[in-house]
């Protein structure tokens, strides 16, 4: 039997699986096997009948949710029409990525197992259960789970074995080759080019919305910077609901590029094109010809977290003995502990760490940038505006993110403090932006009441969708608010006033700091048991709970199981059943982000 060709297809959302999916790749490339890795919407599955060996990494996302970029996949695998028996070639293997602290812990990588096997394909191993919980990362799980991969592998063909494996220290060739050009300008024009009438933007044509405005929302005593963003649309063909959510690519900021061009000896300005080196597509977001600017700002993610892979790389081109041990060390499974407490306790990002290993970084090729580096995954945020009562105009409710770890830096997030630092006041902004729909879902009925939880920045999709259900008459409408001070952190006041004056909202707020006690939208919500039981038993309401804090949505939950008890006299056991009843038939709903 000839040497299989590998097929690496992955569905991820946050990148992980990406980096996965090609440390896989890589390992292939090492054993000397054809590789090919794809994410699994960009392959077409019609052609998976003739494929002999794929192994799927695919991520689940907090709702028990594909991610993005295996939706396609999703919907075509299980299709009724596919013959059973229809992968009977197929050898695969499935390792999901996920987090057990969600109730739907690796769902996808599951449920892909039960459809493949029904499909008449055989899996070599167990279903790899990756855990972000776990102690020591996902690698604890990933990695006996790759080296009996590849023992089965070898097993089935042992022709693999009679060929040389490329050392772990010998770098790999580069994905891509970049060549540099002179007097050549960089093809703007593509990236900002506004999509035609009829195509809808999306992450491969997003739409350039002009910044209108970038208003701090807190008071300037208040801790947190909060932003409430407004955004033109006009002539986009963007439609959105409430629930729904925006998506939009960060950019590092000006003094990080500029550092990390300066470490690597490069200029900014020069302009380069990039050819493949084996089959891999030149990525759409990078334009021929590009600046490494743009490269830089637009496409690498130097202020992430480096992951596992990135030491690995790294060590293959170090020259420098001190360097070279230490992030050999860090690539090794040994030494993931200490890499935890070096990267991932302290938030350190991939600038950061390029900086402590001076003469390796000194000394890295150009070419190997994308593969060393991960490109920068889009953000989503809930929508905070209607289009009924904002027409062409999109809104977000941000916090910018910051905060304190044991690096002298306080660690930013990269789009909220990338927004916040935008000003439309100073020039044009235009931000390259999409729409995709989001999960929590509104009742049409008009008389359908809607009771909704949101503290902070939670409120977001609350506030499209008051302005969405008052413009239309719908006046049911019920809201739980927190946050620390009526004075410091109330967003939005004037406009619920506004809505309560004109009987179309009830409020209840929770100003946790501005009393002795602390007081949360729980408390209220457990306070005012009989006007939700009523509006929900007797009255038919939909419950939406959204919001960043961890614990919130669970206490609001217990808060309203509470009350169910207490006014329909319902044991625990019952009262639970309810909430489940609510949430199967989507009368309780919820988003959270962290
Ligand atoms: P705190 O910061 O004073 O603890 C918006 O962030 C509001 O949510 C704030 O008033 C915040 O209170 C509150 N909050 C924090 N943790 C929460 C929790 N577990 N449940 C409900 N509200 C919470």
């Amino acid at each position: 039997m000839s040497n299989p060709s590998l097929l690496v297809l992955y569905g991820s959302q946050t990148g992980t699986a990406q980096d996965t999916a090609q440390r896989i790749a890589r390992q292939a490339q090492r054993r000397r096997l054809q590789v090919q890795v794809l994410p699994l919407d960009h392959y077409n599955v019609a052609n998976l009948i003739s494929e002999s060996l794929v192994v799927f990494v695919c991520a689940t996302t907090g709702q028990g949710e594909p991610p993005d970029n295996m939706k396609n996949f999703w919907r075509f695998i299980f299709r009724k029409s596919l013959p059973v028996g229809s992968l009977c070639r197929l050898d695969c293997a499935i390792l999901g990525l996920g987090d057990s602290s969600y109730p739907k812990f690796n769902f996808m990588a599951k449920k892909l197992h039960k459809r493949v096997m029904q499909l008449g394909a055989t899996v070599l191993l167990p279903v790899g259960l990756a855990d972000d919980q776990h102690d020591l990362g996902a690698d604890a799980v990933i990695d006996p789970w790759l080296k009996s991969f590849w023992d089965k592998v070898f097993a089935m063909h042992p022709s693999l074995s009679e060929v040389t494996p490329l050392k772990e220290d010998e770098p790999l060739p580069p994905k891509f080759t970049f060549h540099f050009l002179e007097d050549v300008k960089e093809q703007t024009e593509d990236r900002l080019k506004i999509p035609s009438e009829q195509t809808i933007p999306s992450q491969s044509h997003p739409f350039p919305a002009r910044l209108l405005s970038n208003k701090r929302v807190t008071d300037p005593s208040h801790f947190q910077d909060v932003r409430h963003i407004e955004f033109d649309i006009s002539g986009s063909n963007i439609q959105f609901a409430a629930g729904d959510v925006v998506m939009m690519y960060p950019r590092n900021a000006a003094e990080d590029v500029q550092q990390f061009c300066q470490m690597l000896g490069l200029d900014p300005e020069a302009t380069f094109t990039i050819r493949p080196t084996d089959n891999t597509a030149v990525p759409a977001r990078l334009p021929q010809p590009c600046t490494v600017r743009h490269l830089v700002e637009s496409y690498l993610d130097i202020a992430a977290v480096p992951r596992r892979s990135f030491f690995e790389l790294l060590s293959t081109f170090s020259t420098n003995e001190l360097e070279q041990e230490k992030l050999v060390e860090f690539s090794s499974a040994a030494g993931q502990d200490e890499l935890h407490g070096y990267c991932n306790r302290p938030r350190r990002t991939a600038l950061e760490v390029l900086a402590d290993f001076p003469h390796t970084t000194a000394e890295l090729k150009v070419d190997y940038l994308l593969d060393l580096i991960p490109e920068i995954q889009p953000r989503s945020f809930s929508i905070a505006s209607s289009l009924l009562a904002h027409p062409h105009r999109l809104q977000i409710l941000i916090a910018v993110v910051r905060y304190k770890t044991k690096m002298f830096k306080p660690r930013r997030g990269l789009c909220s403090s990338w927004l916040a630092s935008l000003d439309p006041t100073q020039g044009e902004v235009y931000v390259p932006l999409w729409v995709k729909k989001g999960s929590l879902k509104f009742p049409t009925q008009k008389d359908t009441p809607v009771i909704m939880v949101g503290p902070g920045t939670g409120v977001a999709p609350f506030r499209s969708a008051l302005q969405e259900r008052t413009a239309e008459g719908k006046t049911a409408n019920v809201l739980f608010f927190g946050c620390r001070s009526e004075t410091k952190d109330f967003y939005f006041s004037s406009e619920w006033e506004d809505m309560m004056k004109a009987g179309q909202l009830k409020l209840f707020t929770a100003f946790s700091r501005d009393q002795e006690e602390k007081v949360y939208v729980q408390q209220r919500v457990r306070e005012n048991s009989e006007l939700l039981w009523d509006l929900i038993t007797n009255k038919g309401g939909c419950f939406y709970i959204a919001g960043n804090a961890k614990q919130m949505p669970a206490s609001v939950r217990d808060a309203l199981k509470e009350g169910f008890q207490q006014e329909g006299g319902t044991s625990a056991e019952e009262a639970e059943q309810m909430l489940e009843a609510m949430e199967r038939t989507g009368r309780l709903q919820s988003e959270t982000w962290s």
